[in-house]
């Protein structure tokens, strides 16, 4: 059974960025652990020179992760998905074809949030997705997300966050209010990098936001959040 969506278009425009993205894992490898055997990086909040190495970077979602997650929308038959971090959009089309399938199941509106503040991203993003047939059901949100997510309509059923960490914390603090009970969070690498989440951690475990959080044995970990 393939990872990949069953509509061809889709699939086609998949198949090519995730091999596009795999391709730049060398370099990414590269530069972290030269950066890392130096000793002058702290993942808690990358520095400029990081930011702009990483500035024209894929960096999608594994085809695991972001199947599951499509499972998951498809469980929750979530019409209101959020993407925090969508970068050249990879996983935005993971989210947006569940999304479609319940759209024309069942009827109403669906749509995908994305977020990216890049602007040479979005504009690529635009394409990737009007190429796979699924633009018309993805809300891009171009600005930094500390700003583009304040005015969130809920109820919410879905978020991905796959973001700098540095921004996790901030984003689920904008996002956690307009969650529907049962919806599901779910966050990238959140035991690679369990000391940058710290302070998402501490959202998700604070009583008064009604969270229950437990990690999916994923490569790097995949926090799985459900709002109760
Ligand atoms: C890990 S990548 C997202 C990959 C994407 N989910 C995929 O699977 O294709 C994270 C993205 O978040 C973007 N980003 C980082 N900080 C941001 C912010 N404050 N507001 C909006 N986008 C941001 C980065 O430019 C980057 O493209």
């Amino acid at each position: 059974m393939s990872l990949l969506p069953a509509d061809p278009k889709v699939r086609a425009v998949l198949e090519r960025l995730h091999a596009q993205s795999a391709a730049q894992d060398p370099e990414l490898g590269a530069y972290f652990g030269r950066r890392a055997r130096a000793g002058d990086l702290d993942w808690r909040a990358l520095d400029e020179d990081a930011h702009r190495f990483m500035a024209d970077k894929m960096v999608a979602l594994e085809p695991d992760k972001a199947a599951f997650c499509a499972q998951v929308c498809r469980a929750l038959r979530a019409r209101t998905v959020v993407e925090v971090g969508s970068s050249y959009g990879v996983s935005t089309l993971h989210l947006a074809d569940p999304v479609r399938e319940v759209v024309l199941a069942e009827g109403g509106a669906g749509r995908v949030i994305a977020t990216e503040y890049e602007p040479a991203k979005c504009a690529a993003a635009r394409g990737h997705w009007a190429e796979a047939g699924l633009v018309d059901l993805i809300e891009l949100r171009e600005g930094d997300l500390r700003e583009t997510l304040k005015d969130l309509q809920g109820p919410v059923d879905f978020v991905l966050m796959d973001i700098w960490t540095e921004m996790a914390r901030p984003a689920i603090e904008l996002i956690g209010p307009h969650l529907r009970p049962g919806a599901v969070v779910i966050a990238d690498n959140t035991t690679q990098f369990a000391e940058a989440y710290a302070d998402y951690f501490a959202y998700l475990n604070d009583p008064a936001n009604r969270l229950r959080t437990q990690t999916l044995p994923f490569a790097g970990g995949l926090e799985f959040t459900v709002r109760v």
